[in-house]
């Protein structure tokens, strides 16, 4: 099975932006995380600051035919129509993922402009959420 985990803005810097709501681990503590955890699958990690960089990396998932993407838009979930429409063009299968529970956070975070064109939203369990996204693709390919 063959899976992106897409993170948007600002996700490069995990560990040390704002500890007490995105907690310690890095980026790179949820990619090997993900490797140990689910060695069978075939991941491409991916992190963009810029929004046409991870448009241009959901239209490479669906030429590549890949079983989904684990997709953290970061700040552009709450703004961002391009990334909600290059969601909803592609015939891959996504799962919006947020460490922090967006809907306990400020109001502008409650809304999510990419969810409804995904599979579904996990938020506020930490690292753990992309685990579980993972998990959902892998009963979902049974
Ligand atoms: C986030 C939540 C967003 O509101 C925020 O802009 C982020 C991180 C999360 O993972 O909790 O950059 O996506």
């Amino acid at each position: 099975m063959k899976l992106l985990v897409l993170n948007g803005p600002n996700l490069n810097l995990l560990g040390t932006r704002e500890p007490d709501v995105y907690g310690h681990e890095t980026l790179d503590d949820v990619e090997s995380g993900l490797r140990s955890a689910f060695p069978d699958v075939d991941f491409s990690f991916r992190q963009e600051n810029g929004e046409g960089a991870l448009i241009d990396h959901l239209h490479t998932a669906h030429r590549r035919e890949l079983n989904g993407v684990v997709f953290n838009p970061g700040g552009y979930t709450h703004t961002s129509v391009a990334l909600r429409d290059a969601v909803a063009s592609i015939d891959v299968p996504v799962v919006e993922v947020h460490l922090s529970n967006v809907h306990a956070r400020e109001d502008f975070r409650r809304t999510s402009r990419i969810a409804p064109v995904c599979i579904g939203q996990i938020s506020g369990l930490g690292t753990r959420g992309y685990h579980l996204a993972v998990r959902y693709f892998l009963k979902r390919n049974e």
